[in-house]
């Protein structure tokens, strides 16, 4: 089902939806890597005489036009990558899009206006967002699904335009599935899971799954205080998920009972307040004074994780261990990607805050096994849950 499948490309109009939402600042793109990694896909099809036309969303606008999510300067970066020039359409299925895609010759790209300036793009209404997969698929004469991190979505560009077309799976969607499934298929032991981010509540399913399948869990991150208060513990100004405490203890129960191992951290590195600048101090993480604000994982426990992922043989990643962001509160998630290079096995660090962090800190892509474009889509996976976009292609 790749995309020999669809034949002889030469002149087809090919629809290809990758995903392109990148961290912005302001017009600055500060992440690439999601850009980067659609490049092959759309390259291969440019090879193969197609016209390309990139569909793509940014950020969440409310279905209709705002400037500040434009695809402009991805577009942008696109043709840049590319070396070649990068049609724009200024919106996705009116007037511009119909004559920038008539425009294109043999072998030419074209990327169209964010999707989600339409209602169309994430409406529930089937009938709705059916509406606008028409206009879309009026577009193509093929659909290539490459955005791998939005095959989680049921929307109008990646699930409907894919009942409208001759359609056939990208190879970015075709190697991160091929990887997470070696994750879920017979992983190789210790299989241990590291687990970051701001929220518990994105992370639920996951863990509940994990908890019959890793042999470790490491917590960290934002999400580690709604833990650590389930555990009884002061956390001051640290984010809390009051709603989750009860979830998080019956977790921590239900590891000792299953035998799998959940590391907290130890220590903490704490601030008076959320700032690049702030003055950090280490606390241990069962004394954290009432008026300062935990904002990555301690030293101690930073090195506490490194050892839990030595004799790893498999590993997956998700969610920065503290504001890496800020100098002074990355050490933790250093340690733990320094850790992952060092794996023999498979390491594959998942979604793209952990993904924008180990290229922040400067590590080298080539040293972890797989590098996943997809966030909540890679999460979604391992909970074991149906995919719309991958579902829809078979
Ligand atoms: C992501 O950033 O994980 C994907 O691009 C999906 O975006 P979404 O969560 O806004 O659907």
């Amino acid at each position: 089902s790749g995309i020999e499948s669809l034949g002889d490309l030469r002149s087809r109009r090919v629809l290809v939806r990758s995903d392109l939402n990148v961290p912005l600042d302001g017009q600055t793109i500060t992440d690439d890597g999601r850009i980067r990694a659609s490049v092959p896909t759309i390259e291969q099809l440019a090879g193969a005489g197609a016209r390309v036309v990139v569909t793509a969303h940014l950020g969440r606008p409310k279905g209709a036009p705002d400037p500040q999510y434009s695809l402009a300067p991805v577009a942008k970066r696109l043709g840049e990558l590319l070396g070649r020039d990068v049609a724009f359409a200024t919106d996705t299925v009116g007037e511009s899009a119909r004559s920038t895609v008539d425009a294109l010759e043999d072998g030419q790209v074209a990327v169209l206006e964010n999707v989600r300036f339409n209602e169309g793009e994430t409406s529930k209404d089937d009938a709705v967002r059916g509406e606008f997969a028409d206009r879309l698929a009026a577009l193509g004469d093929a659909f290539v699904s490459d955005g791998f991190g939005v095959v989680h979505r049921k929307q109008a560009s990646v699930y409907d335009v894919a009942q409208r077309l001759p359609h056939a799976m990208g190879g970015l969607v075709a190697k991160e599935i091929d990887v997470l499934r070696r994750l879920t298929e017979e992983p190789e032991r210790p299989y241990v899971v590291v687990l970051g981010g701001s929220k518990v509540s994105d992370k639920l399913g996951v863990i509940d799954n994990l908890l019959g399948k890793a042999d470790r869990l490491l917590i960290g991150g934002g999400m580690v205080f709604t833990f650590l208060k389930a555990q009884g513990h002061e956390i001051g100004k640290s984010l809390l998920e009051e709603d989750q405490l009860d979830i998080c203890r019956e977790y921590l129960q239900r590891a000792e009972q299953s035998g799998v191992q959940i590391l907290l951290p130890t220590d903490i590195v704490v601030a008076d307040e959320f700032s690049a600048d702030a003055e950090p101090s280490v606390v241990a993480a069962d004394a954290i004074p009432a008026d300062k604000i935990g904002l990555d994982i301690g030293p101690e426990s930073a090195k506490a994780f490194a050892a839990a992922l030595a004799d790893a043989r498999t590993v997956f990643w998700n969610g920065p261990m503290g504001v890496f962001e800020f100098d002074a509160f990355a050490g933790g998630t250093r340690a733990v990607a320094e850790a992952l290079t060092q794996v023999d096995g498979l390491s594959v660090v998942g979604g793209g805050d952990s993904a924008a962090a180990v290229r922040k800190l400067g590590f080298d892509e080539a040293s972890f096994g797989h590098i996943s474009t997809g966030g909540g889509a890679s999460l979604e996976y391992l909970e074991g849950k149906q995919l719309p976009g991958i579902d829809v292609l078979s």
